[in-house]
Parts: C-alpha cells; structure tokens; sequence
C-alpha cells in the first residue's frame, strides 16, 4: 500500500467526475423516497419552505466548507481532521468530527440498506408486471406484505449491502462515475414522466397546493428540526462523506473533454450539487402528491409513501410497466451511489490504517449488515417494541440524521470558519469574486451555525415546554388525518414514546407500520 497522502486513494479524473460522484452521493433515497414522506408528515408547504431555506443558507456553505477541508486533507475524514487540526496548532480532538461521522455512517448505512432493499424488491415486483391495473388497496396490502416478511426484507436487505461493499471495496472510482452519468439523467427524465402523468391526475393542483402552498401553523419544534436534518442528509453533509470525495478532488483538472487544466472552483461545484438535488426532491413530491389527493391515501402515512403511490402510476400509465421497472432500479442505483459514499470515509480510514481496501469493505459492511437488521425487524417481529422516537429502525433515522448531522455539519462549520487560518480556507476554496467569497465566510462563520444552534434549541424548547405554550398548534386541516397529526402531538409532548401508532394503521390499511416520528 502507498504510503503518501494523495496517493492511497486516487484523485477524481476531472471536475466533472467529482460533481457526478457528489451529485451520485447527494441523489439518493433522501430526495425520493425520504423528502416526500416526511413533507406529507410535517404538513406540506411551511415544511418545504424551510427545507428549502436550510439548503441555501445552511446546506450550501456547510457543503462547500466540507469539501474545502477533504481537498485541504485529502485523506479519510478523520485523518483530515486531525492534519488540519495539527495544521492549525489546535487540539486533535477535532477528529472526533471524523469519528462520530463514521458512527452516523454506520447507523445511516444500516437502515439506508434496508429502504434500499424494498426498492431492489420493487424493482423486481414491476419486471414481473406486479403493478398492472392495482388499486390503492391492493398497493397498501402489497407493501405490508413485504413488511410482514422479515426472511424476504432480510434477503434484499443482504444483497444490497453485497453490491454496495463490492463498488466500496474495489475503489469508488472504478465504475461509479461511469454509472452515475448515465443513470442520473435517465432518472430525472423518469421522473419527469411521472410529473406529467401526476398532472393528468385530479388531484394534482391539490397536490402542488399542499407542497407549496405554506401554512406557517403547521410549523413547530418538530417540524423545524426534521427541516434541518433533510437538509443535512439529502446533501450528504455532516458525516464525512463529501469529506471524504472531497479528498479526491483536484485542485486543476481539464475540463470534461480535456483540454487545458483550469482551477476546479468549489464553490460553483457545490451550487450545481445542491441544485440538482432539490430537483430531483421536489420533483419526488410533484409526482406522488397528487396521486396521494386522488386515490384518497393519507398525506402522514410515513416511510411506506413511495411504495404505495408510485405502483398506481405504474399500473394505470400507458407503458407503466417499462417506465416503473426502469424507475425503480435507478432508485436502487441512486441509492447504490449514495451508500457507496457512505461506506467510503470509514473504509477510507481503515485502508490508512493498513487493512486491504476488500478487508475493511467487508468489515464495515458486515456491521451495518448486523445493525441493519434490527431496523429489518422494526416493521414486523419488534414492530410493537417502541422506545425513545418509536422503533428501532426510527431511532436509527432520527439519531443519525436529525440529531448527528446537524451537530456534524455544526462543527465542520465552526472548524472550517473559526479554527482554520482564514488565507488557508479561502485559497483552497478558489472563490474569484471576493464578494461570494465573503458571503461563504459570513455564512459559514455566522449564520449556519447559528441557525442550527437556533432550530436545536427552538426544537428542544418545544419539546419541554407546554404543548400550548410551544407551538400554536391548530386542528389539523381535514387533509392531513390520522398519521399526518403526529407532528402537531409532538409539538409539545414530554412523553417521547409514540403511543397510538395500530390506531393509525386501522383507519384504511394503507401501511400498517407507519412509524410515529419521534415525538419532538
Ligand atoms: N444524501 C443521500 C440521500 O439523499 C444519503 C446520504 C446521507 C449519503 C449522508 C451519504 C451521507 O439519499
């Protein structure tokens, strides 16, 4: 094994590679399966609005600091830490952001392997013609019946880690850039298919109305946090992971068709990331909103949305069963791309410590495989077993992604903001026109870590504090029954542990499993 900084890993050929591994990183099960669920669950068009806020003022900067320090360190993020830190004559105990980042990867990882897994099994399902002419009844039953199979979820959940620690294991640069180049634009054109077949639906104008039509009652404690966590998880940020692709980036690269090298900005690199990630989310909403207003689903039915809207399209759209078999298994391959990047700091770091890239992939891989099965078991065996924020497989969510990310990307800020020598962070960042430069510097040193500061404590506050007193809650509009209510119980409730939650599975039987989100 080579022994020199740069060199362990591998650099990214050009610019355009980096973008399409972060972007491969960024575009994942966050923005089409997650983002929507959790908008129909915190009350539509406030919820989005703030999501959207926090990836301008928060996700963009924090995005561009992380990938400042990877390229700074160019090793595994917790490497890259501690040289930056000893670089800046501070404690090394601002490695600990590579450490707990490697902790969230693992818990991220885990149950990551087992959403992805119902894709891979979706994917499977619309091949074999399984969504042709279904009803939304038959849709729910479908999925609960994937649920209800533990042996079945165990299986994809497996082989999905299998081909996530296969591409890890052997470099992420082998055929990931290839992959992602081809594979991302084909989803944005499906996804476009299924905006348009949204639009032929009747409830589509109820659907865009519920995503972008804000209702600021809606916003509470709970919503606000999960707004900031989004934010974190969808751009892949506070964990390392774009640290870590970050390290593979070049300082000059020829363009995408060659030519004369040029400085790679990372700046503008990050906006098209962001960018093209808050397309792909939204995009994820418009499609199924509507279908959720025609076919008289419930907006709060938790993580089983996806699988329950998008096989209506299928099944009544002209061609439903190509586009749905495709669609679905570029979900699985956005979602490779992304578990790629999240087993890729951890493996990283155990190669710098002088295990084979295939040993450690298959360490990591064996842990989240293990812990991954806890959250297999939350929707059937320990469906009942509640504690903290509901199910095994909720803690795992809500732990890694609402509560380490922010505090992640919270220290990466302050770290790359206050700690770093300011002629350091700016020259590695390469930003030409000194006014954007300061606007990242006050964003960064200022803003985003106040404004996570500012949201964990509003969030906190309102968890303690009387639920009257916290969040004016109203009556939930009659759109958003049952499940969609959670978010204005939790808005005060001191008890964390979710009560009602086969109460809610009776009222139509779409997902009987629904988590109740953690209760704020
Ligand atoms: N951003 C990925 C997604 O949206 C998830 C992810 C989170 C990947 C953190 C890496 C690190 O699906």
């Amino acid at each position: 094994m080579k022994q020199e900084n740069k060199s362990v890993h591998g650099v990214w050929g050009s610019r355009w590679v980096f973008i399409l591994a972060a972007t491969g990183s960024a575009v994942g099960l966050g923005n089409i399966w997650r983002f929507p669920y959790i908008t129909g669950e915190n009350g539509g068009g406030a919820f989005v609005l703030l999501y959207l806020l926090c990836i301008a003022v928060v996700g963009i900067p924090i995005m561009a600091a992380e990938v400042m320090l990877g390229r700074k360190g160019g090793l595994s993020p917790i490497n890259t830490m501690r040289k930056l830190a000893g670089e800046s004559k501070v404690t090394q105990r601002w490695a600990g952001i590579g450490h707990m980042g490697v902790l969230s990867a693992f818990l991220i990882l885990s149950f990551y392997s087992v959403v992805a897994s119902w894709a891979l099994y979706y994917a499977w399902e619309a091949v074999a013609g399984g969504f042709q002419g279904i009803t939304a009844a038959q849709s729910g039953a479908r999925f609960d019946a994937l649920l209800a199979d533990p042996w079945l979820m165990m299986g994809c959940h497996t082989l999905f880690m299998v081909l996530t620690m296969v591409v890890v294991g052997r470099g992420v640069k082998g055929g990931l850039e290839k992959a992602v180049e081809i594979l991302m634009p084909l989803l944005f054109v499906l996804l476009l298919v299924l905006v348009g077949y949204a639009a032929t639906t009747p409830g589509f104008k109820e659907g865009l109305l519920f995503l972008f039509e804000p209702d600021f009652s809606k916003l509470n404690g709970k919503v606000v946090i999960t707004a900031v966590g989004q934010a974190f998880f969808t751009l892949s940020l506070g964990m390392g992971a774009i640290m870590a692709y970050g390290a593979y980036m070049p300082r000059e690269a020829a363009g995408k068709k060659g030519g004369k090298p040029k400085p790679v900005s990372i700046m503008s690199t990050v906006i098209i990331i962001a960018l093209l990630d808050t397309l792909v989310a939204l995009g994820s909403g418009v499609a199924m909103f509507p279908l959720i207003f025609s076919n008289d689903l419930q907006v709060g039915q938790g993580p089983g949305m996806m699988f329950v809207t998008l096989p209506l399209a299928f099944g009544q759209m002209p061609g439903g069963m190509l586009f749905g078999s495709l669609f679905f298994i570029l979900v699985v391959s956005a979602a490779w791309s992304s578990s790629i990047s999240l087993g890729e700091p951890v493996v990283a770091w155990l190669v710098e410590r002088g295990l084979s890239r295939g040993l450690a992939a298959t360490v990591v891989g064996l842990g989240a495989w293990v812990l991954g099965i806890g959250s297999v078991l939350s929707f059937n065996l320990w469906q009942d077993n509640t504690f903290l924020a509901g199910t095994f497989f909720d803690n795992m969510e809500f732990l890694s992604t609402t509560v380490m990310l922010p505090l992640g990307g919270l220290l990466i800020a302050i770290f790359a903001g206050w700690v770093m020598k300011e002629t350091h962070a700016r020259k590695e960042l390469g930003i030409k026109n000194f006014k954007l430069y300061l606007v990242w510097r006050a964003l960064v040193r200022i803003f985003s870590p106040a404004a996570v500061v500012a949201l964990f404590v509003y969030s906190i506050w309102s968890a303690v504090a009387p639920a009257d007193e916290a969040a004016p809650v109203k009556e939930p509009e009659p759109v958003a029954p049952a499940a969609s209510e959670a978010p204005g119980v939790a808005a005060g409730a001191e008890i964390p542990a979710p009560v009602a939650e086969p109460a809610d599975d009776a009222e139509d039987g779409e997902v009987p499993s629904a988590p109740l989100e953690p209760a704020q």
